[in-house]
């Protein structure tokens, strides 16, 4: 079983997905960390990410892989540089070109399949584009104020204003929902949960009761 968990960066969607997770006992994947993984191999190597040519050319080079301790590049944990300012501010250009997606989609599909099908999966498109029979779909969503809120805690965001992290946000966001290939939007099937206003706990509950509804 597939549990699909799809929204914009700051509605909580790792927190939760972790927890579903450990609560049903199923493997879990941060499809983010795999795009931000491509993204830090194409930083590292000074390619130019407007050019789709010349980033596949590059990641031909090198393995994405995810772990227990967060994804792999080339065999090595890079869970904390993935999470690197010049990464943030790329990922969405890298990932917006479709021949680069097809190919990371493909990875994460095998990883999926190697877990004989049960996974919890986290994204943009998990729901729409990469598991569309996933058993369970969920998108969360939040307002923008409290998006930067939480994402102010996070050490990517160090330093920075809330005005500064809510302004990133709102790039990221426009960049991810309005690309061509596989633009972020809930999934016609998609259960919709606002966290604005709910607690982890309870976001995880009400996805606790979307899979045992599904008789997994
Ligand atoms: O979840 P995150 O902030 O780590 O994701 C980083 C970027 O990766 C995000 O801005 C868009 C891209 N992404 C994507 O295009 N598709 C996914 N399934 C997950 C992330």
């Amino acid at each position: 079983m597939v549990i699909a968990i799809d929204g914009p960066s700051g509605v909580g969607k790792s927190t939760v997905s972790r927890a579903v997770a450990a609560r049903l006992g199923l493997s879990y994947l941060d499809t983010g960390a795999t795009y931000r993984a491509a993204t830090l191999a194409i930083v590292r190597a000074g390619v130019d990410p407007s050019s789709e040519d010349a980033i596949l050319s590059e990641l031909t080079g090198h393995s994405i892989d995810y772990s227990e301790i967060g994804v792999l590049l080339d065999g090595e944990s890079v869970a904390f540089d993935v999470r690197s300012d010049e990464v943030t501010r790329n990922v969405s250009a890298v990932s917006a070109h479709p021949r680069v997606r097809s190919e990371i989609v493909a990875m994460q599909r095998r990883w999926v399949d190697e877990k004989d099908g049960d996974a919890v999966v986290e994204g943009r498109d998990i729901g729409t584009v990469v598991f569309p029979d996933s058993a369970v779909k969920v998108y969360l969503t939040a307002s923008p104020q409290v998006r930067a809120t939480r994402r102010s805690r996070d050490a990517e965001a160090s330093g920075k204003s809330l005005e500064e992290i809510a302004g990133e946000i709102g790039a990221r966001d426009h960049a991810d929902s309005t690309r061509r290939a596989s633009p972020l939007r809930p999934a016609k099937d998609a259960t919709v949960i606002d966290t604005s206003e709910l607690g982890i706990a309870t976001v995880v509950e009400r996805i606790m009761a979307l899979a045992m509804g599904t008789g997994h």
